[in-house]
């Protein structure tokens, strides 16, 4: 069963640890630099990929070097990025990360190419055929808050497709306007933080029970080192995160889909999906980097 990814790709330039930055032209050592396929999209195909399911990415980058990057990257652990399209003048989303001694993750982010994705970028056959669609950073893909798009998703959804969503940013201008594609989901995975700002509710249950009642059939909201809160019909249920040394937290929720969209197409029903989403996450929380910690791992002894 193939999973199509789609939305935002993003170039993550990960440093730790650092404490400050230098003063004048100063230089600290460092321990690690890496850079990664990230994004909401991006991200979770790669670790897709590393969990062995056969995943295929849609998205937007620009024609630059930025871009031969994420698309190589991307490729060379498995994912299929024939439904990328380059921009050409964009530039490639891209983040900085200095990430502190305790795990924190300040960010700076150029949002590039993800802002124009549009309904004409996408193969509408492939997101037809897919086992699972997720999507990934609807609230920056503007271009997708479109009727057609919404009818597609319909389409997909009344042929067998799963539809699961993320978001990625914490403006509550954004993260309030997805909210017109909660009808045509089947999972939601939010933030704690854009849970709050998407449902106006004053704690995450509340959140999850609102969410819930406009449309999805789960709505799972992920509170960091807390863990989980899986809402559906059957009821709450809080799952907690695996006690492990952290790292870096960057990715953590784009590894948690990953492990809940492979538990659910492994069969797993969704408390059982959602543990190995909690699992996933906490392997790339004890590394550096969105996919850290995921090589050469058998998620069935997850
Ligand atoms: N400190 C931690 N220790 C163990 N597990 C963690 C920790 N932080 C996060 N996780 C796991 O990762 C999941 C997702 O984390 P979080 O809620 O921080 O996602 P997020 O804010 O969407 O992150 P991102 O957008 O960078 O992917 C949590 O539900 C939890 O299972
Ligand atoms: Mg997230």
């Amino acid at each position: 069963m193939t999973v199509v990814t789609l939305g935002v790709h993003i170039v993550d330039v990960l440093a730790r640890p650092v404490e400050s930055i230098p003063a004048g032209q100063d230089t600290h050592l460092l321990e690690q630099i890496r850079i990664t396929a990230a994004g909401a999209a991006a991200g979770t195909a790669v670790d897709l990929a590393k969990l062995g399911v056969q995943v295929a990415s849609a998205g937007a980058v620009g024609d630059d070097e930025l871009g031969d990057f994420l698309l190589m990257v991307m490729e060379r652990h498995g994912v299929d990025v024939g439904g990328i399209v380059r921009k050409p003048g964009e530039q490639t989303a891209a983040s900085i990360l200095p990430i502190r001694p305790d795990g924190g993750r300040p960010s700076f982010h150029v949002p590039g190419a993800n802002l124009g994705l549009s309904p004409a970028d996408l193969d509408h056959g492939r997101v037809r055929a897919a086992g699972f669609l997720h999507l990934g950073g609807m609230d920056v893909t503007w271009g997708l808050h479109d009727p057609g798009f919404f009818a597609l998703l319909d389409e997909a959804r009344s042929g067998g497709t799963v539809v699961t969503m993320d978001l990625l940013s914490n403006m509550p201008d954004l993260v309030q306007g997805a909210r017109v594609f909660l009808p045509h989901v089947d999972y939601f995975l939010p933030n704690e933080e854009q849970a709050l700002m998407m449902s106006g509710a004053a704690d995450a249950e509340e959140a999850a029970v609102k969410l819930l009642g406009e449309g999805p059939r789960g709505v799972l909201v992920t509170l960091g080192g807390e863990g989980s809160l899986v809402a559906t019909a059957a009821g709450i249920t809080r799952v907690p995160a695996l006690d492990v040394p952290v790292v870096d937290t960057t990715g953590c929720g784009d590894a948690y889909c990953a492990g809940f969209i492979a538990g659910l197409a492994a069969g797993r029903d969704v408390l059982g999906a959602a543990g190995l989403g909690t699992a996933v996450a906490a392997r790339v929380a004890g590394g550096l980097g969105s996919d850290a910690g995921l090589d050469g791992l058998d998620p069935s002894l997850l």
